[in-house]
């Protein structure tokens, strides 16, 4: 099985969780992507859901499918978001915003009664951080935010390269016109503190840390598609 058949199986297992009425998040990605696709069938064979896409890109593909798109501003208050992840521990933190779409996904999937993570089983690991982490910044004065998330991390025992996401050689603009600085700083051994410290310098919109957001991931691998249960 290649990894992208292990997200595809891990998208449609997802659809177990979605029952008529239902108000869904939809993450970004291209397990997200698989769970848009399963979905949008299944409300072709008439499935009554409603959705909030977490990205332009997932938005455009749900409509495009014709899912019933609405507004967090009309729905505040969604049932699930299936959405897929980066990296996840065995205690169901996440990193996320390898797509860059870390922000908006965040909103979508606090504003969830349960977050369902889909993956493929090389996103598993021991200790979140072998995947740069995402920060999203406000573009004014980012290298004044740069050293003061520097400072947070030093304040964890951390230090890393941060690198200014760039596309085509421009900084790369998130959905909400933000830039992203990745920082790859090895093993993150206490997610929750680190993501309070970043969250509180001046300038860091959101990071790509999900703590305790999530509470049923779905792996896929090559005997079939794993359920891990928080609590
Ligand atoms: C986007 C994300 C994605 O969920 C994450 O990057 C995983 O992507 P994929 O499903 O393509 O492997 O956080 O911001």
């Amino acid at each position: 099985m290649t990894a992208d058949d292990q997200k595809k199986a891990a998208a449609l297992a997802a659809l177990d969780y979605v029952k008529p009425g239902m108000k869904v998040g939809l993450g970004t990605g291209s397990t997200a992507a698989h769970f848009v696709r399963a979905l949008a069938e299944r409300a072709r064979d008439g499935l009554d859901v409603e959705c909030v896409a977490s990205s332009r890109a997932t938005f455009k593909l749900a409509s495009s499918l014709g899912l019933r798109m609405t507004t967090l501003d009309k729905q505040p208050r969604l049932d699930i978001t299936v959405d897929g992840a980066d990296e996840f521990d065995g205690n169901f933190q996440l990193i996320k915003g390898g797509g860059g779409a870390l922000l908006i996904e965040k909103i979508v999937a606090s504003s969830s009664r349960y977050m369902i993570v889909i993956a493929d089983q090389s996103k598993k690991v021991e200790t979140l951080g072998k995947f740069p982490l995402a920060i999203e910044v406000v573009p004014f004065g980012v290298s004044a935010t740069a050293w003061k998330i520097e400072r947070a991390l030093r304040i964890c025992g951390l230090s890393g390269k941060l690198v200014m996401r760039l596309v085509n050689g421009k900084p790369f603009v998130t959905d909400s016109g933000n830039a992203i600085i990745d920082a790859a700083i090895g093993a993150i051994p206490e997610p929750a503190r680190l993501d309070t410290l970043l969250n509180v310098v001046p300038g860091v919109v959101d990071n790509g840390l999900f703590v305790d957001l999530c509470g049923i991931i779905l792996m896929g691998t090559d005997d079939g598609v794993k359920t891990f249960r928080k609590g």
